[in-house]
């Protein structure tokens, strides 16, 4: 039986006081598209540059406790003092027979996958769910099929060695309510800590990732009732033994991530994992030239700077500007 010890002080150091994690784990599509948004043609060596520019920034680990990397970047970048997580799913795939829902990919041969990074210097891991929302979605049949990945995914990792970080991301697509948000998260956590326990996942060396419970993307929410109903969620539907919660930003402006993380750790410990919400600013900045990296890695500084206070409830607007 693998000793989940280590893996237990793994969680405590991700989830370490005013520290959060940076996800740069985007495919090479994604990314791409990102480059391209603000001009630059993604190439592994624009990747690399970019990446190398977070990574470099001055006050780095003073916010940073880890940072999710997709397979290119862990192998090729020069790497901060902080622990090195791998993202383990390999992307989503239509659902068969489903009504264009998603299905997360890349149980076959995990093991031997895991024991190279490992092997390696990785800590943890990421996979990422991803989950539809309107009048009659997620089906049970996605729920079902997600959170069954998830949990064989978590019980692999702690099998061989490595921290899993759970994310099951209902998305803000769309132009649901929030209660409607509040309702979907609440049966998808349920049915996900059903599998892991069925999986025999020990929840202490587990780190979740979810959303904040906001309305679609189309709604503005108001950032006291994203963190009263997230905050109610999370507490009645995640067991007390997890091993730490860090939410994604989902397409949430860096404001809002910030501001509603902030009201959220006045309440449950909690932290960041943020992409968007982190990179967003730096990335438009930067632009792919490098008389821009020093503008850019400020901005990037500051944010984490933000995000690191609002993990800790002690971040208010005023700083922002200060
Ligand atoms: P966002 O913060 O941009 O939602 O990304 C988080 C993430 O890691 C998605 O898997």
């Amino acid at each position: 039986m693998t000793s989940f010890l280590s893996l237990r002080a793994i969680a405590k150091q991700l989830m370490a006081p005013g520290k959060g994690l940076l996800a740069v784990d985007d495919f090479p599509a994604g990314i791409e598209k990102r480059f391209a948004a603000v001009g630059v043609v993604a190439t592994p060596q624009t990747r690399r540059d970019y990446r190398e520019m977070l990574f470099s920034t001055l006050g780095f680990a003073d916010s940073v406790s880890g940072v999710i990397l997709y397979d290119e970047t862990f192998w090729n970048a020069k790497f901060p003092a902080v622990l090195k997580g791998i993202k383990l799913d390999m992307g989503q795939k239509p659902l068969a027979l489903s009504d264009g829902e998603l299905i997360s990919e890349g149980l076959d041969g995990l093991a031997q996958r895991i024991a190279g990074y490992k092997a390696a210097g990785a800590s943890f891991a990421k996979w990422r769910a991803v989950l539809k929302v309107s009048a009659v979605l997620p089906s049970r049949n996605a729920i079902s099929a997600n959170t069954h990945a998830l949990a064989r995914y978590a019980a692999i990792c702690q099998q061989m060695g490595l921290l899993p970080i759970v994310e099951p991301d209902i998305l803000m697509d769309g132009d649901h309510t929030i209660e409607r948000c509040a309702e979907v998260t609440r049966i998808v956590l349920d049915e996900l800590f059903e599998q892991l326990e069925l999986a025999g996942v020990d929840l202490a060396a587990t780190v979740l990732k979810p959303n904040m419970i906001t309305a679609g993307s189309k709604t503005k929410s108001e950032s006291q009732r994203v963190a009263d109903l997230t905050t109610q969620v999370l507490i009645n539907h995640v067991p007390t033994g997890i091993g730490g919660i860090a939410f994604l930003s989902g397409g949430q402006t860096e404001i809002e991530a910030t501001e509603n993380l902030n009201l959220i750790a006045k309440k449950i410990h909690a932290t960041f994992s943020f992409n968007r919400a982190l990179q967003d600013t730096a990335l438009k900045t930067w632009a792919g030239r490098p008389e821009n990296i020093e503008a850019a890695q400020q901005a990037f500084a500051h944010r984490l700077k933000m995000n690191a206070l609002a993990a800790q409830g002690q971040w208010s607007l005023n700083l922002e500007q200060a």
